[in-house]
């Protein structure tokens, strides 16, 4: 039996640089998707699938992100005197547990790989997940209960995967396959940003994980890979001759809200399934002159 995962790491130190003007100042897990930010979306996920410790690695000026999950007396004072109490119990509601949310800062932008160590003593020795929020994922079952209930049955390490047209693959680590059953795939090697001629596959990693605390062994090499960054990736594949490692294929669709065109995108799926605004939104695009 694998042991239960009940910690996640959110790294929330990147830049953002894709996305300016609006992450200047703006940490870019702030922006909204209709009317709630990447990072409630990522935290709800994690705690649909079970997850009861959440970990934030921030960097300088991101403080909002925790500010985000605290309680807000002022505002809360004025809803109650103006009787909006239901608007009131929605805001308290998804809150996390007292002391359930923690935060350690990435001094420098060194890489996903690092951030990821930088968690480590928040991890200690037990299985845990990694959620990217810039990867936004509207799915029945939430994305990360469909990992945690295969890692269940499965153990070792786990990472969503999607394939991607070819001559992609330089944008994305990629799986090199050793059997696929069409959902899941034992990996042989992992390559971070293989140029399309000789990528292993089109299986892309996106961002979900759930990993064995010996990743920080590896990690702590802190050896710089493509982009000159410490990438997770690397240490993935490094780890992959003392622990299996499994892909998975996901109900449900992925939106890169890192990226300008996914993140209209993702309005555009998450607006339309509103019951409250989907009708009119539907009406708007047909009467839309372009
Ligand atoms: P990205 O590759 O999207 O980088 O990082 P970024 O800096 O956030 O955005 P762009 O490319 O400049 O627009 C993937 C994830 O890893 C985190 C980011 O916050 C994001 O969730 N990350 C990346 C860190 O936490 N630290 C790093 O040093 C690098």
């Amino acid at each position: 039996m694998a042991k239960i995962v009940r910690k996640a790491v959110f790294p929330v130190a990147g830049l953002g640089t894709r996305f300016l003007p609006a992450t200047k100042v703006m940490p870019k897990e702030m922006l909204t998707v209709v009317d709630k930010p990447l990072i409630q979306y990522a935290l709800e996920e994690a705690a649909a699938a079970g997850i009861e410790e959440f970990v934030f690695v921030t960097s300088r000026a991101k403080g909002v992100l925790e500010d985000h999950f605290d309680r807000a007396p002022e505002l809360e004072d004025t809803l109650s005197r103006r009787g909006k109490q239901d608007v009131l119990d929605q805001l308290r509601s998804w809150l996390p547990k007292a002391g359930s949310v923690v935060s350690t800062r990435q001094q420098e932008p060194l890489g996903l790989g690092h951030a990821v160590w930088c968690a480590r003593e928040f991890i200690g020795d037990e299985p845990f997940a990694v959620l990217l929020v810039d990867d936004l994922i509207k799915s029945k079952t939430p994305c990360l209960k469909q990992m945690v209930d295969t890692h269940a049955k499965t153990g070792g390490s786990l990472v969503l995967v999607e394939d991607v047209p070819r001559a992609m693959t330089n944008r994305y680590g990629i799986l090199d396959v050793a059997s696929d059953d069409g959902r899941l795939v034992k990996v042989k090697g992992f390559v971070e940003k293989p140029d399309p001629a000789v990528a292993p596959s089109t299986l892309s990693i996106i961002g979900r994980y759930i990993l064995e605390p010996q990743i920080f062994d590896y990690l702590a090499r802190q050896q710089r890979g493509a982009g000159n960054e410490i990438q997770l990736t690397d240490a993935m594949a490094a780890m992959l001759t003392t622990g299996a490692y499994f892909g998975m294929r996901y109900e449900g669709q992925r939106f890169d809200c890192g990226d300008k065109l996914g993140f209209l995108k993702a309005n555009l799926a998450f607006g339309l399934d509103r019951p409250d605004l989907g009708q009119s939104l539907r009406d708007f695009l047909k009467e839309l002159k372009v």
